[in-house]
């Protein structure tokens, strides 16, 4: 394994990121390259990993998708009695990290997150598909399940409860979070491993610009 691991080697040559080329807006910067990477064919470009840490400071990740973005920060959707919704419960502050191999690019973000109004959260709830409606329902998300056969069941149930609903409200326990933006670095992978790191922080309501070493 070790000498398969070592020979997977991707030099990175496709593009170069300058101090001008990132203006002087990050969250712009982000739009704009969430556009190029979903035109560069990248699947999911939304999906970003999310990092929480628990009660005893055991850091957590996982992949949720980008459903919002503003000047506000980035907004994801989820559970709020899932293992991340309690561990945000308990640390508001929280990491997202977009990968796009297509695009030979990296964004690192750091804030922190607050739960967006229920306004908010049932107008995104009533854009998804009813079956996903149904799920975020019928999901006790991160809580242990017997079985699949369980799980199958609590969604046939759940079905059932809504046979004659047309608009399915908004389950009491799900909504969205917004992380509002403290830090951003924006990664372009450069040969030999000589990348571009630009990283932005804020600084009451400005953001201030600065080169990292790769
Ligand atoms: C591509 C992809 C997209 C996902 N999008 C979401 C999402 O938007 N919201 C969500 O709650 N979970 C999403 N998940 C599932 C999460 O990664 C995770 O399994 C789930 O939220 C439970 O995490 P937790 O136990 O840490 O709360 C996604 C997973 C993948 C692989």
């Amino acid at each position: 394994m070790k000498e398969f691991l070592s020979k997977l080697r991707k030099d990175y040559n496709l593009m170069s990121l300058s101090e001008t080329d990132c203006g002087s807006n990050p969250i712009f910067l982000l739009e704009k390259w969430l556009g190029e990477a979903a035109n560069a064919g990248q699947s999911e470009p939304n999906a970003m990993t999310l990092s929480t840490v628990d009660a005893s400071g055991f850091p957590s990740s996982r992949i949720v998708l980008l459903r919002d973005l503003s000047n506000l920060g980035l907004v994801f959707y989820t559970n709020y009695t899932s293992e991340k919704a309690k561990q945000l419960d308990q640390n508001d502050k929280a990491a997202l990290n977009f990968f796009w191999v297509e695009m030979e690019r990296q964004i690192r973000v750091q804030g922190r997150v607050h739960k967006l109004s229920k306004v908010e959260s049932d107008a995104y709830f009533q854009s998804r598909p009813r079956l996903n409606q149904l799920t975020a329902w019928a999901s006790p998300q991160s809580s242990s399940i017997p079985d699949r056969a369980h799980l199958e069941a609590l969604l046939k149930a759940t079905e059932e409860k809504f046979a004659n609903t047309d608009v399915i409200p908004t389950p009491p326990f799900w909504g969205g979070y917004r992380l509002e933006p403290v830090c951003m670095e924006f990664w372009q992978g450069r040969p030999g491993r000589l990348h571009d790191r630009i990283r932005f922080v804020k600084e009451g309501n400005t953001w201030e610009k600065e080169r990292l070493a790769p």
